[in-house]
């Protein structure tokens, strides 16, 4: 019940199905009450809306949950049984099933039940291993149900967000780092690890594997993520670099120590009448490091926390560690930094700048995410424009404009020679024709169209439009004059 009302506060359609047994634990009025929707138990009921509710049902669902589940239900739909409206719907459904073995300790440790979960597993179901702890008879061990916000989390990780980061690794830094003085003192800083954490659970959500380095927090854990914890800059630094080169994306919200005590004394040190200067030395800047040795194709957003000329300076980071993407925040914003539950970030690129408003940590992140998936989505478009006397030659990746040259046009020439021609220009950015996803000729020059047009296909491997093609050409697109 717990779980449905949670959901149903996320503006979930949650339809409830009991097994005549469960009828004996729970009156099935408590969830029609809270669903609005009848709580369904024999699949021969007259009353139903529809005469085979099983599978409308299923079909409407996206994710199913079976919770508690005991021995009899596991065993049942391991081996194909569907002989009440629950087994009856979840044979019929093809969304997620996700399974939360609840039941005596020896009970779920029978190799049988052991045995069915295993068969559920091969099926894709997902089975949430059962919680540790005193039972409802009276032993101690696994079989208890794990906490309705775990359920919840399992609930959410399937339906919460699109999937559009499927496929992607990601790894994120959050909160802050320890630098030791001495066995008692270390040097540290605000972050809470809000943000990060933020981050790197819409990135699950969102279907993406990964990977959380993180200082000491005291938030939770987020759920299905990596989370490699860490205490000094020198060990993020080892494990940010160490996982660096899998990663489509590293996100760095963490709050890195730039200096730590040069002497860690390995005693208590004691206090003296006159003051205390602590010799500080200076940390490896990860950010820097993962800019210096990013790999093809990899996403690198930093973030900068400043208290003044925050665009200014965030710029300069952003050019200085070679990052795509900085997200900058200002201590002096309301609603902004520390400890809080909302944010106030500028997304900074190299050619855009995007304020997004006062939003919550968890909405901030979706929008960053969205900004870095859109700029990792950009299309480098190859564009030629043929006149009567020049040919001009650009690209584009997204709204960027990476160059605009003219070719020799002395002369007419062969199909092999413009090949060779816009091949160099290529060469001399450094663009490699697998990143151009397509070219566009616009020509007033019928003569040369279609040589032109062989020539680019013949360096792209891909069909090239023609918009303009001039009159009596042959091809057959042609937009303008
Ligand atoms: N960062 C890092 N390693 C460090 C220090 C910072 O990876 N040793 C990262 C942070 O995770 C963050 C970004 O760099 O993404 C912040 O940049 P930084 O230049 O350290 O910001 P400030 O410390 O605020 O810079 P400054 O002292 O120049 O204001």
């Amino acid at each position: 019940a717990n779980v449905a009302r949670m959901l149903l506060k996320q503006h979930c359609d949650v339809e409830v199905l009991m097994t005549q047994n469960a009828t004996q634990f729970i009156n099935p009025i408590t969830f029609e009450s809270l669903t609005g929707h009848k709580c369904l138990v024999d699949t021969f009921d007259r009353n139903f809306q529809y005469s085979v509710e099983h599978v409308a049902l299923a079909k409407r669902a996206d994710v199913v949950l079976v919770a508690p589940a005991s021995a009899n239900v596991i065993g049942k739909i391991a081996n194909g049984i569907a002989d009440d409206m629950l087994t009856t719907t979840i044979m019929a459904c093809k969304c997620k099933k996700i399974v939360a073995p609840a039941m005596n300790t020896n009970m779920f440790e029978n190799p049988i039940v052991q045995d069915n979960l295993k068969v559920l597993e091969h099926y894709n179901y997902e089975v949430i291993s059962p919680a540790v702890g005193y039972l409802a008879c009276g032993d101690t061990g696994a079989g208890k149900m794990p906490e309705p916000e775990l359920l919840l989390e399992y609930i959410l990780r399937e339906i919460a967000r699109e999937k559009d980061m499927k496929g992607l690794h990601v790894l994120v830094t959050a909160g802050p780092t320890q630098e030791s003085v001495d066995p008692v003192r270390y040097i540290t800083n605000h972050s809470t690890g809000k943000m990060g954490y933020a981050i790197a659970k819409v990135c699950m959500q969102r279907g993406a594997d990964v990977t959380l380095v993180t200082g000491p927090t005291s938030i939770e854990k987020p759920h299905f993520v990596n989370v490699v914890p860490i205490t000094t800059a020198r060990e993020m630094f080892e494990e940010v670099t160490g996982r660096a080169e899998e990663q489509d994306i590293i996100i760095k919200a963490a709050a890195v120590a730039d200096y730590r005590p040069r002497y860690v004394s390995d005693e208590k040190v004691k206090k003296k009448d006159d003051d205390l200067a602590l010799e500080m030395e200076r940390t490896d800047d990860i950010l820097a490091y993962l800019g210096a040795h990013k790999t093809k194709d990899q996403f690198l957003c930093g973030f900068s926390m400043e208290t003044e000329n925050m665009l200014e300076n965030s710029r300069k980071k952003l050019k200085k560690k070679n990052l795509d993407m900085i997200i900058a925040n200002s201590l002096k914003m309301e609603g902004a930094g520390f400890g809080g539950n909302t944010n106030v970030v500028t997304v900074i690129t190299e050619d855009f700048e995007k304020e997004l408003g006062k939003l919550t940590k968890e909405e901030t992140a979706d929008r960053i995410l969205d900004q870095i998936l859109a700029q990792r989505d950009k299309k480098m478009i190859l564009a030629i424009d043929i006149g009567n006397t020049n040919i001009v030659l650009g690209c584009i990746d997204g709204d960027k404009t990476l160059f605009v040259e003219r070719l020799s046009t002395v002369r007419t020439k062969t199909e092999l020679e413009y090949a060779i021609d816009i091949k160099n220009v290529l060469d001399i950015y450094h663009i490699h024709r697998d990143e151009i996803e397509g070219g566009i000729i616009s020509s007033v020059v019928p003569q040369i169209t279609t040589i032109v047009k062989l020539a680019v296909e013949k360096i792209l491997k891909k069909n090239v439009l023609v918009v303009g093609a001039g009159i009596k050409t042959g091809l057959n697109i042609r937009i303008d004059n």
